[in-house]
């Protein structure tokens, strides 16, 4: 568990690693190549290592030293993905569209729901069927086969990040163009575009609402960086602003921050982009409550809801916060109201009464941000807060205890055992 002495502020620079979820998509997009590809700025994360395992056990060579991946699919000896790795990590269902688009067969695992909600693979299962794929799923296993995906339209009907993400890999050895309708916009799509592209796809219309990919025979490896991770930017600027501290991140890409930016900003706090790649938050005197509705992107993203809980928790007056992404994702509630926080959900919308003090409390993390919310609560409340299960903030962030002590924060991991 996670030991943290609350009150003082955040104050300095941290460094933002490469993004959790372009990394892993990037990891399965290495996949549509018989050549190696190596993926630099890649975090050091437990999701990452997951992956790597996955597709190690799938006959791919990959190493990771020092934030880098290389990743070698050209002996990649089958189409099945094996269940007690996958049950673990959701993301590693994105190799579908690329083992099936190298092999013509492909044996995934159903992804398991999670604590934010069911996550079903409808739309990724429906757009490979429309690229001309049998899809059967029986005993938890999706089944796609296929002697030649041909280009297809495919209208989604949500902007799934994960379902655009698979089609947009599936298509690119298609036949003919294809085209993704009502597409994810995500930064993260965006990068995975621009690695499919190194490697010899042709994509364009990433990061807008419809992508055409026009079929190519093969692709080639590339050499290709990780975009910064704007969640974990996004993170570290609500905690500089709930400790009342001046915190600047980087590296990061300014404009995929400016769902939160444009709160922040609402909410009475500072916040500058210092230079191209560096943004500073200098809290402001008052602490606006504004409501907060998650959307796709570039709405506010629904991975900043739970901090962004946490830091209208402490703010003057009410607010309404309304997760429209997940159906599940407001397990945080009940914990950040041990810590003396006044947060009442109605229908899934949750109703938010700032208050000046929070104290600090024994909690437990139910998910990745969630985790991450009530680190962010601890460094503010009084007194001491544990946080348990950390297995979640392990997830997806790379050396935060570090960074956050770099800030000045007085955190320490302990074990159960030295604390009892
Ligand atoms: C990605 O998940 C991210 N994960 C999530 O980050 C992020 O919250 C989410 O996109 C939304 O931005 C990775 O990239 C690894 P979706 P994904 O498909 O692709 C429904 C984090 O904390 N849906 O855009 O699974 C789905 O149930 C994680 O880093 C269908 O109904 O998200 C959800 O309600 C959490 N059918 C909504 O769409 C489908 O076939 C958005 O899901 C697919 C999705």
């Amino acid at each position: 568990m996670l030991r943290i002495q609350g009150g003082g502020p955040l104050q300095g620079d941290v460094r933002i690693s490469g993004a959790k979820n372009s990394a892993l998509a990037l990891m399965a997009g290495t996949l549509l190549a018989a050549e190696p590809t190596r993926l630099s700025n890649v975090p050091d994360l437990v999701d990452v290592h997951r992956m790597a395992d996955i597709l190690a056990a799938m006959g791919v060579k990959v190493s990771y030293h020092n934030h880098v991946l290389d990743i070698d699919p050209t002996h990649l000896s089958t189409s099945h993905a094996p269940y007690e790795l996958v049950s673990q990590l959701r993301a590693s269902f994105f190799i579908t569209g690329p083992i099936l688009a190298r092999l013509g067969v492909a044996r995934i695992p159903l992804p398991g729901g999670c604590a934010i909600g069911a996550r079903p693979v409808d739309l990724h299962v429906r757009g490979l069927q429309a690229l001309g794929a049998m899809v059967t799923i029986d005993h938890g296993v999706v089944h796609a086969y296929t002697k030649k995906l041909r280009g297809a339209r495919i209208y989604l009907d949500y902007p799934s990040v994960g379902a655009t993400e698979t089609l947009m890999m599936a298509a690119t050895c298609a036949e003919g163009e294809s085209i993704i309708e009502n597409a994810a916009q995500e930064p993260e799509v965006i990068d995975l575009a621009n690695l499919c592209r190194a490697m010899g796809a042709r994509i364009r219309g990433a990061g807008s609402n419809t992508i055409a990919i026009e079929g190519v025979t093969r692709l080639h490896g590339a050499d290709y960086a990780v975009i910064p991770d704007r969640i974990e930017a996004g993170t570290f600027l609500i905690a500089g602003a709930m400790t009342r501290g001046t915190v600047t991140v980087g590296p990061v890409i300014p404009d995929h921050l400016t769902g939160l930016t444009a709160k922040l900003l609402e909410m009475g706090h500072c916040v500058e982009t210092v230079s191209p790649s560096r943004v500073r938050i200098t809290p402001g005197r008052d602490r606006r409550a504004v409501d907060v509705s998650t959307m796709p992107y570039p709405g506010f993203p629904t991975d900043m809801q739970p901090q962004m809980m946490a830091l209208a928790a402490l703010s003057e007056g009410d607010c309404v916060i309304t997760e429209t992404v997940f159906e599940n994702r407001m397990n945080h509630v009940p914990e950040l109201n041990r810590m003396g926080a006044d947060i009442r959900l109605k229908n899934g919308v949750a109703i938010v009464r700032g208050v000046a003090r929070l104290s600090g409390a024994p909690v437990v993390a139910t998910d990745l941000r969630a985790a991450a919310a009530l680190v962010i609560c601890g460094l503010a409340a009084d007194g001491v807060t544990t946080v348990q299960a950390l297995h979640h903030l392990d997830r997806g962030y790379d050396a935060i205890e570090a960074k956050l002590i770099k800030l000045g924060a007085k955190l320490q991991r302990q074990s159960a055992e030295t604390l009892a």
